[in-house]
């Protein structure tokens, strides 16, 4: 299976990247000095020049906050280039796969967001991932895109690694305890968006977008996930559990963002991964490389 990834050094792309050279894929990853997504025709170019069984999109404006000011770069990021991206594979009837994100969801209540329930973002950095994939749904291709949350991993910039760097430092942490959902290691994801490359690759190409959830269990706290990794780390320091409302923020966060991922098993054979365990492997990665 030859795959064309865009990204290389975020989160989940570089899982990707290690991934799939493990598994012996032939791939390509794309920097942003390879390609700037922002720039359609190189994205075109890029897909029409590069042979490929799937196209996977692991690039994305993630700044939740920056998002609120600079709402223009979000949309060409986040909704313009993977539309281009999904035109781009269906021309070539080859796979699309992207990722989405919780906060297309609105954020209240208290049940799990199933695939189907109506989005409507609470913030702007939502509106531009909701409105890529409302244009990838438009596209006559054949479109998977996976809905994950929380995202951490031993790289990058991410919560896990922000809270062993204030709790080394610090005697006690206030941490938001109101905000539900389901942290997922990005190598979850790449394993994830591996497996089903694989699978559309294996069936006869059927156009038509598939959403999944794909989220980490159980669902908690951020207040409960530092917890957690603070214990595992073996780090002293007491958590105090805020409110959302004690913590100001530009752009406003969901209070639930709970993904029902029940829809796994029949379509793909997945499940909902457990991120202790690999928060376990993320923290043992962070020690070996000592990149808190
Ligand atoms: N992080 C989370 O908690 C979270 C939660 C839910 C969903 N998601 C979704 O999960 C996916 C992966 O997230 P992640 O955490 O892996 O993101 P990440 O670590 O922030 O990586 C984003 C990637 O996009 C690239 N990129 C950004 N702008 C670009 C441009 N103009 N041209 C080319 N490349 C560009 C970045 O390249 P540079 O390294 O050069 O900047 C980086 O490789 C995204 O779709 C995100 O929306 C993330």
């Amino acid at each position: 299976m030859q795959l064309l990834i865009f990204g290389k050094s975020g989160q989940v792309a570089s899982e990707l990247c290690l991934q799939a050279q493990a598994a012996g894929y032939d791939f390509v990853a794309l920097s942003r000095d390879d390609v700037d997504v922002c720039d359609g025709d190189a994205i075109k170019a890029a897909i029409a020049s590069n042979p490929c069984d799937a196209v996977i999109n692991a690039t994305a404006y993630t700044n939740v906050d920056g998002a609120e000011s600079e709402q223009d770069l979000a949309n060409v990021i986040n909704a313009d280039a993977p539309y281009i991206m999904a035109q781009a594979a269906a021309q070539k009837q080859v796979p699309f796969l992207h990722i989405s994100t919780d906060y297309v969801f609105r954020g209240n209540g208290d049940k799990s967001w199933n695939i189907n329930d109506p989005i409507d973002p609470p913030n702007h950095y939502g509106v531009s991932k909701a409105t890529g994939e409302r244009f990838i749904t438009s596209t006559e291709g054949r479109n998977i895109i996976m809905r994950t949350s929380w995202v951490f991993s031993s790289h990058g910039k991410n919560f896990v690694k922000t809270v062993l760097r204030i709790a080394r430092v610090n005697d006690a942490l206030n941490i938001v305890g109101d905000q539900i959902g389901g942290p997922t290691s990005a190598v979850d994801i790449a394993s994830a968006l591996l497996n089903i490359a694989k699978q559309e690759y294996e069936k006869t190409y059927q156009t038509g977008t598939q959403i999944i959830h794909y989220a980490g269990v159980p669902c908690v706290s951020w207040a409960e996930f530092a917890r957690e990794i603070v214990k595992k780390a073996g780090i002293e320091v007491v958590i105090h559990a805020i409110p959302t409302t004690d913590y100001p923020t530009p752009a406003a966060r969901p209070l639930n963002s709970r993904l029902d991922s029940s829809h796994l098993a029949p379509l793909y054979g997945l499940s909902a991964p457990d991120w202790r365990i690999a928060l376990d492997d993320c923290l043992k990665r962070i020690k070996a490389n000592d990149t808190a």
